[in-house]
């Protein structure tokens, strides 16, 4: 049994297919460079602290025997509820002390809660022999991040394990990797933070008395999908453009476009992009953007005209890893 270790796992973007994921229609996702690292160390002690500055929680110190009730501060709940399933789950109870450090800041979008999640359950295998496979840790992972958030199709989990590009259907159904090189996106942030669960519950009160037009854009939003699971293979950049843009009206429809996401988006076409969307759950977080190569110093001076901040990412990168 090692004492020490260190894991990092990778935050996501969604490239098409959100709020559908959820309701049983695949999504395509990619990994990017931008991860979480995290160190956990086994303390002779019977204490869990944690260190996650990046969340604001410092100094925070409890009894094992105490994960996961009372007083838990909310950028510490994944980490904490992680160590608490697993412990219980494998029946540990050694102290632990975890340190995280992110390279990004989860105000992004980029999924900081479930790769810092995926991170534990890596680490906590690491340390204590558990011998866990990635569709494994991915399975533990989703149900950590289900037992906290109620909702969610796992594709940010399945990024944070996997990396690469995936095709994915809710839960884990399907996860495979496309055999695709870097995309060379261009992604911007809007300034305004989404929450993700409460715009799911807006899409689906919107719709109460509408719920046939509401699969209709869900079934519509999955042949996207498909068909931009093609092009992609295909290396067909401007089909993928356009198949943006045809995800990008039905994102609308679902009423989760704001004003500035749409002024982003068109500030990106007009500068000569193949095509831009939404990214994520909407209602602010970030827009991606595919361009030809040589447009893209202007499609980023537009976006920034109009108040967006370039996030400089790259996709298809490595999930899981031991540092
Ligand atoms: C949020 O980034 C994407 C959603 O599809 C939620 C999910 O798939 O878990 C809205």
């Amino acid at each position: 049994m090692m004492d020490k270790i260190i894991v990092s796992a990778p935050g996501k973007l969604m490239i098409f297919g959100e709020h559908a994921v959820v309701y049983g229609h695949p999504c395509i996702v990619t990994a990017v460079d931008q991860r979480i690292r995290l160190s956990a160390e086994v303390l002779d002690s019977s204490d869990f602290e944690l260190e996650a500055p990046d969340v604001e929680v410092t100094n925070y110190k409890k009894s094992i025997s105490e994960l996961g009730y009372r007083d838990v501060p909310e950028g510490a709940q994944f980490i904490e509820v992680a160590a608490k399933n697993l412990y219980e789950k494998f029946s540990l109870n050694k102290g632990l002390r975890i340190t995280t450090i992110s390279e990004f800041s989860s105000k992004f979008g980029f999924g900081s809660s479930s790769a810092s999640t995926v991170c534990v359950v890596k680490a906590l295998s690491e340390l204590f022999d558990l011998d866990l496979d990635n569709k494994e840790i991915f399975d533990l992972s989703y149900e950590i991040v289900l037992d906290i958030q109620g909702k969610g199709s796992g594709f940010d989990v399945a990024a944070a394990v996997f990396g690469g590009t995936l095709y994915f259907l809710t839960g884990g159904k399907i996860i495979e990797p496309l055999n695709i090189g870097s995309l060379s996106l261009v992604v911007a942030y809007s300034g305004i933070k989404a929450d993700t669960v409460k715009l799911i519950n807006e899409v689906k009160e919107r719709f109460t008395n509408n719920s046939k037009r509401l699969d209709e854009i869900y079934t519509a939003i999955g042949s996207i999908v498909e068909k931009a699971k093609e092009a992609l293979l295909k290396n067909d950049l401007a089909t993928v453009g356009k198949l943006m843009n045809e995800n990008q009206i039905l994102l609308a429809e679902l009423g989760v476009s704001i004003p500035k996401l749409d002024s982003m988006i068109n500030a990106a076409r007009r500068t000569g992009a193949y095509g831009a969307k939404l990214s994520g759950a909407g209602g602010g977080d970030c827009i991606i953007v595919l361009a030809p190569q040589e447009k893209g110093f202007n499609v980023e001076q537009a976006i920034i005209s109009v108040g967006g901040e370039i996030i400089d990412v790259k996709s298809n990168e490595e999930g899981v890893r031991v540092e």
